[in-house]
C-alpha cells in the first residue's frame, strides 16, 4: 500500500463526552470504548481524570477494560504536575497508556485567561512534559488554541516540548477558526520551522465552528500531520470535533486523491454510530454524511432509476462499506431461528446459544406484533438484549386510558425478581400517568427533563423508540425504551432509566428502598 498510515485518535468520551447532553457514565464509557476497539482506532482518550472523580474512574475503568493490541489508551491534563500524576493514576493498568498534557498559547488565552507570560507558559509546557515522561515513553503535548496562536512562539513551544520528549505534538483549532489552505500551510511551516519535529508525531484536533473541520484535517493530513483527533458523529464541544467516519471514508474512497490510510475497520463505523446515539439518546442528523438515515436513501426518480441499473452511479461507496445493509424486508413471523441467526452474523452481532435463544424470543414477540421485522429493528433489539444494565424492574402490564374527555389513569404491573407489584396513578396524559404509577411502585423518583419520540423504521406498524432524560437526585439518565405502541415504549424508557439508576447507585437492589408492594 502506498501512502502512509494515519493513526486515529479518538475523543469522543473525552471532548464528545463534555459537551451538553452527552454525558456518559462509567459503563457506558467502557461500552463505547470496546466498540472503539473493535472499530480498530489507535487510540482511545477516556477522559480526564482530574477533572472530576467520575471521570477519573472512567478513564481507570476503560484503561482496564480495553486489552486489544495496537489501541492505546489516552488520559488529558493539564500541565500541572498533579494533574498529570492523577491521570497516571487513572491510566496506570493499561495495556499502553498515553498522557496527553495541553496548556494554552494563544496570546488571548495567556493573557486573559491563564495570566501568564509566554516563557512561564514554556517552562510550564516543559516541566509538565518532563514530569509525565517519568511515567510513561507515550507523552502528547497540545498547544490550546494553537491555530490561533503566533507561528513564532508555537514553533518554540513544540520545540521545547519534544526537547523535554513529547512524542505526539498536537495542534488544535480550540475554537474552530482555521480556514483549510490556512491551516494546512500552518502545519507546512510548522514541519520546516520545527528543528526536530521528526522526534515526534504530528497531530491535529479541529473543531466544527465554520463547519470546515473536516477539511482542516484532511488538509493538514496532505501537508504532514500523521495523527487526527475525531470523534464518532463529530459531537463535542460546541459545533464539535472532526467526524471519524467522515475523515476516514474521505481517505479510504478518495486514496487516489489523499494517498493516506487508516486502520480503521470501516464495516464496523455504523453500529458504533448508532451505540453513542443509543447510550446518549442523541439521534444523528438524517443527513450527517456517512452515518446520516438518507446518507445512502436515493429518492429522486432519476436516481433510483441509475441506482437499479448501476449503484456507482449515484453511490461513491456502498452502504455495506460502513456495516449499513439496506433496510429491506428481511425477517417476518414465520423466519426460523436459523436465518434469524444468519442475519444477526450479517449485521455482526456473534451470540453463544443462550444468548440467541432469549433474542429469538424478544423477535418473535415483535414479529407477532409487527409483519416485516428490518434490519434497524434487530439492531435495536440487540442493543435492548445486551444492555449491560439488569433489568431490576421489568414491565408486566400497562393499562391507560385518556382521550379528550376522560381522566388520564394508568394501571401498572412489574416485577422485581420473582414479585409483582401494582398501582394505578392519573396524570396530565397518559405518560405522566404511566411515569407516577411507576413512581409510586419502585419510589426510585426522578424528575422528567426530556422525552422525545421517534419511530425506528417506516411504516404504521413502525416501533416507536422513546428517549427520556430523567434527573434522579440531579444525576441525569438517558432511557430507551421501544414497542410498537408508544406508551409502552415510553414506560419501559421510563423503567430503563430507573434501572440504570438503581444499578448506577452501586446498591444491591435490597439496599434500594423497598417497592410499595400492593399486589
Ligand atoms: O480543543 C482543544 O484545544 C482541546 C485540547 C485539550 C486538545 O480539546
Ligand atoms: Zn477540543
Amino acid at each position: 500500500m502506498t501512502g502512509e498510515r494515519i493513526i486515529v485518535f479518538d475523543t469522543t468520551l473525552r471532548d464528545g463526552e463534555q459537551s451538553p447532553g452527552f454525558s456518559m457514565n462509567i459503563d457506558e464509557k467502557v461500552q463505547i470504548s470496546d466498540q472503539l476497539a473493535r472499530l480498530q482506532v489507535d487510540v482511545i482518550e477516556a477522559g480526564f481524570p482530574i477533572a472530576s472523580e467520575g471521570d477519573f474512574e472512567a478513564v481507570k475503568a476503560v484503561a482496564q477494560a480495553v486489552d486489544a493490541p495496537g489501541v492505546t489508551i489516552a488520559g488529558l491534563s493539564r500541565v500541572l504536575l498533579k494533574d498529570i500524576d492523577r491521570a497516571w493514576e487513572a491510566l496506570q493498568h493499561a495495556r499502553q497508556g498515553r498522557i496527553h498534557t495541553f496548556i494554552a498559547t494563544s496570546s488571548i488565552h495567556m493573557e486573559h485567561k491563564l495570566k501568564m507570560t509566554p516563557k512561564e507558559v514554556v517552562d510550564a509546557a516543559v516541566a509538565g512534559v518532563r514530569h509525565a515522561r517519568q511515567y510513561t515513553d507515550d507523552v502528547e503535548f497540545s498547544p490550546e488554541d494553537a491555530a490561533r496562536t503566533d507561528i513564532d512562539f508555537l514553533c518554540e513551544v513544540l520545540t521545547a516540548v519534544i526537547d523535554a520528549g513529547a512524542t505526539t505534538v498536537n495542534i488544535p483549532d480550540t475554537v474552530g477558526y482555521a480556514m483549510p489552505d490556512e491551516f494546512g500551510a500552518r502545519i507546512a511551516t510548522i514541519r520546516e520551522r520545527v528543528p526536530n519535529i521528526d522526534r515526534a508525531v504530528l497531530s491535529v484536533h479541529c473543531h466544527d465552528d465554520l463547519g470546515v473541520a473536516v477539511a482542516n484535517s484532511l488538509a493538514a493530513i496532505h501537508n504532514g500531520a500523521r495523527q487526527v483527533e475525531c470523534t464518532i458523529n463529530g459531537i463535542g464541544e460546541r459545533a464539535g470535533n472532526a467526524s471519524l467516519e467522515e475523515i476516514v471514508m474521505a481517505l479510504q474512497v478518495r486514496r487516489d486523491y489523499n494517498h493516506h490510510y487508516t486502520n480503521v475497520k470501516t464495516e464496523e463505523i455504523f453500529r458504533t454510530s448508532r451505540l453513542l446515539s443509543s447510550i446518549t439518546g442523541v439521534r444523528v442528523q438524517p443527513n450527517k454524511a456517512i452515518v446520516g438515515k438518507n446518507a445512502f436513501a436515493h429518492e429522486a426518480g432519476i436516481h433510483q432509476h441509475g441506482v437499479i441499473m448501476d449503484a456507482s452511479t449515484y453511490e461513491i461507496m456502498t452502504p455495506q462499506s460502513i456495516g449499513k445493509t439496506q433496510s429491506d424486508l428481511v425477517l417476518g413471523k414465520h423466519s426460523g431461528r436459523h436465518a434469524f441467526r444468519k442475519r444477526l452474523e450479517e449485521l455482526g452481532y456473534q451470540l453463544d446459544d443462550e444468548a440467541l435463544g432469549e433474542a429469538f424470543v424478544a423477535f418473535k414477540r415483535l414479529a407477532d406484533k409487527k409483519k416485516e421485522v428490518f434490519d434497524e429493528d434487530l439492531m435495536v433489539l440487540m442493543r435492548d438484549q445486551t444492555s449491560p444494565v439488569p433489568e431490576t424492574f421489568k414491565l408486566v402490564y400497562l393499562h391507560t386510558t385518556s382521550g379528550s374527555e376522560t381522566l388520564p389513569t394508568a394501571t401498572i404491573r412489574l416485577s422485581r425478581g420473582e414479585e409483582v407489584f401494582q398501582d394505578a396513578a392519573i396524570g396530565d396524559g397518559p405518560v405522566d400517568a404511566t411515569y407516577q404509577a411507576i413512581d409510586r411502585i419502585t419510589q426510585v423518583p426522578g424528575k422528567l427533563l426530556s422525552y422525545s419520540l421517534r419511530a425506528v423504521t417506516e411504516g404504521t406498524d413502525a416501533q416507536g423508540e422513546v428517549v427520556v432524560k430523567v434527573s434522579f437526585n440531579g444525576e441525569v439518565v438517558t432511557g430507551i425504551g421501544h414497542s410498537t405502541d408508544i406508551i409502552e415504549a415510553s414506560a419501559k424508557a421510563y423503567i430503563n432509566a430507573v434501572n440504570k439508576a438503581v444499578y448506577w447507585q452501586r446498591k444491591p437492589t435490597g439496599e434500594v428502598e423497598e417497592p410499595r408492594a400492593t399486589p
